[in-house]
């Protein structure tokens, strides 16, 4: 928990500072893992269950790891009315799980984003980094080529 204590040696241990330090730790770490809360409780002085509900309340926040391959799904307006949400469940089917998981050996996350500034190549997502425009139901299967989950 090296990193963790740098982290929090540049907080005061204040309520106040909860979001910008769980945003530091979770930027860290890619999420804020049961042990990570349990920390920043004990620093903060501020009981687990509430700094899940101040964490809980930021969709920015995430509880599980990212899998190597993290999706992100548009669903802003030009996307939502060209099929994001049967993209989306199209890929919870082929993952095998559900948006907001990540698949068990971590290769794959899923989760719902607002809009990607790339309207015009909706329905889009980003694996990682990288744009994935145009999707449908027959040209996602190639994002899963040969994985079983
Ligand atoms: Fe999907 Fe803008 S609404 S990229």
């Amino acid at each position: 928990m090296k990193v963790l204590n740098k982290i929090l040696s540049r907080y005061s241990g204040k309520k106040s500072d909860l979001v910008p330090l769980l945003q530091e730790i979770q930027s860290e770490y890619g999420y804020l893992s049961e042990e990570l809360m349990k920390e920043v409780s004990h620093f903060t002085n501020v009981p687990e269950s509430e700094i899940y509900g101040v964490a809980t309340f930021y969709t920015q926040f995430r509880f599980i790891p990212k899998g190597k391959k993290h999706i992100s799904v548009c669903t802003g307006t030009a996307c939502h009315v060209t099929g994001a949400q049967q993209i989306i469940e199209g890929m919870e089917r082929h993952l095998n799980i559900k948006e907001g998981e990540t698949t068990p050996d971590e290769e794959y996350s899923l989760e719902s984003v607002g809009c990607l500034g790339c309207c015009a190549l909706a329905p889009a997502a980003m694996v990682n980094d990288e744009i994935k425009s145009k999707l449908s139901l027959r040209n996602i299967k190639k994002l899963f080529k040969g994985y079983k989950p």
